[in-house]
């Protein structure tokens, strides 16, 4: 895609990937598609912040060039070294060859320890803070470690109040033309793809972005042009806010409503899934149901995130809960989604096992159990009636609760 100016001499120069399946090698993009969004700022001195991963090349070299030769860059601001943002350093230290490169201190020691690119001399560390002059424009740098690796920063043109802000209020989704958010006629797309970028990517450092929001609380933000997904030149705050709400959920209140998620061999459980799920609509609380076996574990993760409750419907395998199942709940352990209220139905043969598994796997993830529901075999009609009602119960305790 060609640059698009974003406030006179400040452009963006990013691609689109429409083609990696897998971000970070284990996040589904292939459908939504990502963007890796690099900026260009012209003054008396040239500037590139953040660079792209190493696809497209041509066509962000062409981009580039059609606004400036590159051996005239004097500098390139390197906010996050993850290959999604760096991956190019070696090329660019050939094609710029007087561009300086800035970052943290800890960028300084990862980039020849972690990107093998040895130019230490070219290196330059900027403090949390400094300011670098530009001519009419400067840029004012924020260490903000953690959002989403140690040595990450965001970058701040005072004079349009535009921060770039790398990793964070990033999203998943394309932009195919349109990169502003006011430019789209419903976010609820990039929203909810901004949401499952969160969760995947930067959730387990909510602690450190809500120390980052807290730390840039003072600045005067016009626009947040982040690193993936779109550029919010209207209402920035809207993202902030999402960011901070769904940051407060690692250790605070979340939403109410119920994450379903079932998986059957034969379709026994599957029958009381239905029958529950009947017992939690009579109740009219949220829930999203997902088959555990046929949902990338992505798209489980941000309604497990942000609701309170919680049902796993999963037969007995090898005396363990139903792999699929249980290597969700291993996910969730891992993204640290503590603290859920939660209950258990399953389908067993002759000793059943998935039960015991999952109270285990449960106390790893600190969810409260409060219902469980065991069938043998092929439920009945009476089975059916009894899983209605143990959802709608279910549902209602969580109505009960407050918070
Ligand atoms: C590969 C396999 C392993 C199983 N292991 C057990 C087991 O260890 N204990 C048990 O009680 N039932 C076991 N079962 C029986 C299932 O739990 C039972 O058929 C259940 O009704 C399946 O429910 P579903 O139709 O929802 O998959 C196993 C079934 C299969 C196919
Ligand atoms: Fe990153
Ligand atoms: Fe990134």
């Amino acid at each position: 895609m060609k640059p698009i100016e974003i406030r006179p001499g400040i452009y963006w120069v990013g691609v689109n990937d429409q083609t990696t399946d897998l971000f970070e090698g284990l996040w589904p993009v292939r459908k939504e598609g990502v963007s890796y969004n690099s900026y260009l700022i012209l003054d008396e001195k040239k500037v590139i912040i953040d660079l792209i991963k190493p696809i497209k090349t041509e066509e962000y070299l062409i981009g580039l060039e059609s606004i400036i030769p590159l051996k005239e860059i004097d500098y390139i601001i390197l906010n996050h070294l993850e290959p999604d943002h760096a991956g190019l350093l070696m090329t660019f230290s050939q094609l710029a060859p007087q561009a300086k490169f800035l970052g943290t201190a800890k960028a300084s020691e990862l980039i020849s320890k972690f990107l093998k690119v040895k130019e230490e001399n070219r290196f330059q560390i900027v403090k949390d803070g400094e300011i670098l002059h530009l001519g009419e424009k400067s840029l004012q740098f924020f260490s903000t470690p953690f959002v989403h690796w140690p040595e990450t920063m965001m970058t701040y043109e005072k004079s349009t109040k535009i921060l770039f802000s790398c990793d964070a209020f990033g999203g998943f989704g394309a932009i195919h033309g349109r990169i502003f958010n006011d430019e789209i006629d419903s976010l609820e797309f990039y929203e909810q793809e901004a949401l499952r970028y969160y969760v995947n990517i930067v959730a387990n450092y909510s602690q450190r972005v809500i120390s980052a929001i807290d730390k840039l609380t003072t600045l005067p933000v016009e626009i947040i042009a982040p690193s993936h997904g779109l550029i919010w030149r209207k209402s920035p705050e809207r993202i902030v806010g999402l960011y901070k709400k769904w940051a407060s959920y690692a250790s605070g209140p979340v939403e109410k409503g119920i994450t379903l998620i079932y998986g059957s061999m034969y379709g026994f459980t599957e029958s009381l899934t239905d029958a529950v799920a009947k017992g939690i609509a009579r109740t009219g609380i949220k829930y999203c149901l997902f088959d555990g076996a046929r949902t990338h574990v992505s798209y489980i993760l941000p309604s497990l995130w942000t609701m309170e409750g919680v049902i796993i419907g999963a037969p007995t395998y090898e005396v363990k809960l139903f792999p699929p199942v249980a290597a969700i709940l291993e996910m969730a352990r891992h993204k640290r989604i503590f603290g859920r209220k939660a209950g258990y139905f399953g389908s067993y043969g002759w000793s059943g096992g998935a039960l015991k598994d999952f109270k285990g796997l449960a106390d790893e993830l600190k969810w409260k159990v409060t219902h469980t529901l065991e069938v043998q075999g092929m439920p009945d009609k009476d089975d059916l009636a009894r899983a209605e009602e143990w959802g709608e119960q279910f549902a209602s305790s969580l109505i009960k609760t407050c918070s």
